[in-house]
């Protein structure tokens, strides 16, 4: 009898926690605004993963992106400047507007949000 009881009280324990895994346990909040999602399209269409990464996966013609908006040495500023003009010969001139370098930017800075720096994840 107790056998049964044990197993049904975990059988059920196991089934709302994966529940509660799969639904909120991983979400953190962080959720793409439509600018975002927007920029991530713009990413996704004009093919910046072959030369760039985010959050290690993409070429590496280009810099990482990860957290370029907060790198003290780069920022958002100086990304500005590449989707505007891009940059000497190897990053191209993609003739953006001005909303979709901003969308652009929004969504870099997303990125920048979700990421864990090397050292959070060393310690
Ligand atoms: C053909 C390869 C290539 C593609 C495609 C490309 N880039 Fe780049 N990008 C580069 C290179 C190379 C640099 C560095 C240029 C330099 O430092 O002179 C760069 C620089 C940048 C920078 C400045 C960051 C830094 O650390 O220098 C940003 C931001 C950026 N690219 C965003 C993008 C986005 C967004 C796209 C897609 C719309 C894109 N790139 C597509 C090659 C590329």
């Amino acid at each position: 009898m107790y056998k049964i009881w044990t197993i049904l009280v975990l059988g059920i324990a196991y089934i709302l926690y994966s529940g509660w895994i799969y639904n909120d346990a991983t979400d953190f909040g962080t959720t793409m605004s439509a600018k975002q999602i927007e920029g991530k399209q713009i990413y996704q269409e004009n093919n910046c993963q072959s030369c760039h990464q985010i959050f290690g996966l993409g070429g590496y013609l280009g810099p990482e992106l990860t957290s370029v908006m907060s790198d003290k040495n780069r920022g958002e500023a100086y990304a500005r400047a590449f989707l505007e003009n891009g940059g000497g010969t190897r990053m191209p001139q993609f003739n953006f507007t001005k909303q979709q370098v901003d969308a652009i930017l929004d969504y870099l800075k997303y990125v920048d949000v979700n990421a864990q720096p090397m050292e959070n994840i060393a310690n």
